[in-house]
């Protein structure tokens, strides 16, 4: 394994200057890089968890497949999760029923059901050393919240088959107090190592993966990717959020940052589990941010405790008047108070999550495409959608029923796609106003080493970065997706779209879509 000293651009390995513990504790994960034409029957594009799950059950099938990623495999959202797999849905099965009716919530709790088997049951069959476990999962109430919401959703679990308690306060944990839902047979693992098995396991059934390849031009013919053509009969979009697409599905999601602290924690001290709390509800946020915590090996002593949550609508921090930087010391101050044994905090990192307006992932054809397909909207249950992502995509390109399809496909309609979408809406049209982030700098020359802002030269927005060596970058702050403004991310070093999440690196190099080029440098001479 490379240290941390040895990998010199954390941003070419993963989308954000921190490392996540899963990054840190695998081997980078890479293959050879395109360099010819091919062909194949699917091109898979994002080597995440849904895009190999999505390649995996493709050769199951007898598929012939090809699966390209930008970087390196799990180097995406994958690697910066925490690795919840739940049926637990953070959307509140009480809301889910409300919108979509009691059936619907049902079949939404069985596929998530289902998602964390078809995991433990392909761990098994591939011998993949992931540390998947079986825990329990513990719903608590945020201080903002009623203990009648805990109520409804018992009920509304209930009515969707899960096999809920309530229980009278969390098991060994003290600290947490009042009343919880007890989800049981949740599970955890370890996400990179899940993904080496899988990648490992696509290559023994002859499937081809393409690592720093870089997908441009999607259509339902294929794509280049490095220059290179790919030709496909059909083509499946996984790279968290649709690239393929400029407009139609990033009005039905929005994309927030999510922080996570991960620390030590005595064995002795604690039992592997899943903790939620509800979320705040009275957040300036749509999606009300909650916390998150669950326990990973560490050595043969400790555990490590991740624990996240603190989000925001990506590069919209200040409207909170918390910047993206001090998000993780509210964090650790939430999390030391509820979990008062954690020892050291050993890593720090953020990811990007896609909030669907209705709650459901979008899973399918992409709208108006025939052999296009996308898999979006992970919302908290990235590692389920994205399973459910592969198996219902799968069905789909092998003409096969699949009782979910309906549930997640893209082009559906729900009332609170129309009631949410103007709140949504224009806080993401509020962005295109001539705006510069709170607290940013003037000029070029209050720009310290390793910093980076969004400045007004000359008329224009200008992105600027200033290097440890004191040299210069300067790109458009326009965003190539559709003209947002950026704003700079002073705790992932990056540049961020306030619109539909788009980021780039601090040398412009684009790391999360919808955009698929990187920022236009600017000539630019320091006076
Ligand atoms: Fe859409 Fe930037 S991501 S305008």
């Amino acid at each position: 394994m490379q240290s941390l000293n040895e990998r010199k651009n954390n941003d070419e390995i993963t989308s954000g200057e921190h490392i996540s513990f899963w990054i840190d504790s695998t081997e980078s994960i890479v293959f050879e890089t395109l360099k010819q034409d091919i062909s194949t029957d699917v091109l898979v594009i994002g080597g995440g968890i849904a895009g190999l799950t999505t390649a995996y059950c493709l050769l199951q099938s007898g598929k012939k497949v090809t699966l390209i990623e930008d970087g390196f495999i799990g180097s995406g959202e994958s690697g910066r999760t925490t690795a919840h797999l739940a049926n637990a849905l953070d959307d509140r099965y009480y809301e889910i029923e409300k919108l979509f009716g009691k059936e619907k919530s049902r079949l939404a709790a069985e596929s998530h059901t289902a998602a964390i088997q078809w995991i433990e049951n392909t761990v098994i069959k591939e011998h993949i050393d992931c540390n998947f476990k079986r825990v329990n999962g513990y719903l608590f109430l945020h201080p903002s919240d009623k203990f009648e919401s805990l109520e409804k959703e018992l009920e509304a679990t209930h009515n969707a088959g899960i096999n809920t308690q309530l229980l009278d306060h969390i098991p060994n944990l003290p600290s947490v107090g009042g009343k919880c839902i007890l989800f049981p047979q949740q599970g955890q693992f370890h996400i990179l190592h899940y993904l080496k098995g899988l990648a490992e396991s696509i290559v023994r059934q002859r499937g081809k993966i393409y690592t720093q390849t870089h997908a441009t031009e999607i259509s339902e013919k294929g794509c280049r990717a490095n220059g290179y053509k790919i030709a496909a009969n059909q083509i499946v979009v996984a790279t968290n959020t649709p690239v393929n697409d400029l407009v139609t599905i990033h009005t039905r999601q929005f994309p927030y940052r999510t922080y996570v602290i991960a620390g030590k924690v005595l064995k002795t001290q604690l039992t592997p589990a899943l903790w939620w709390d509800t979320g705040d509800q009275n957040s300036t946020w749509n999606s009300q941010p909650y916390h998150y915590v669950r326990l990973e090996d560490f050595d043969d002593e400790y555990y490590l405790l991740l624990s996240g949550g603190e989000d925001h609508k990506t590069g919209q921090a200040d409207k909170e008047n918390i910047a993206e930087e001090d998000r993780h010391k509210i964090l650790e101050r939430w999390t030391r108070e509820k979990f008062p044994m954690l020892e050291e905090i050993l890593y720090r990192w953020s990811g990007q999550v896609m909030e669907p307006l209705d709650s459901m992932a979008f899973i399918g054809r992409n709208p108006g495409d025939q052999n296009v397909f996308i898999i979006t909207g992970d919302s908290g249950n990235g590692m389920t959608h994205g399973t459910l992502g592969g198996i219902i995509i799968s069905d789909l390109i092998n003409n096969k029923e699949n009782t979910w399809a309906h549930l997640y496909k893209p082009n559906r309609t729900t009332l609170k796609i129309a009631g949410e979408y103007i709140k949504e809406a224009a806080s993401m049209a509020a962005q295109y106003i001539d705006w510069v982030k709170k607290g940013g700098i003037n000029s070029i020359q209050e720009l310290k080493k390793d910093e980076g802002a969004v400045i007004n030269l000359h008329m224009k927005k200008v992105a600027v970065y200033r290097d440890e060596n004191e040299e210069l970058y300067a790109y458009s702050a326009v965003c190539p997706h559709l003209g947002c403004i950026l704003q700079w991310n002073a705790d992932e070093r990056s540049f961020d779209c306030p619109c539909h999440g788009s980021r780039f690196t601090k040398y412009g190099r684009v790391i999360n879509g919808p955009a698929t080029s990187d920022l236009t440098p600017l000539d630019f001479q320091e006076e």
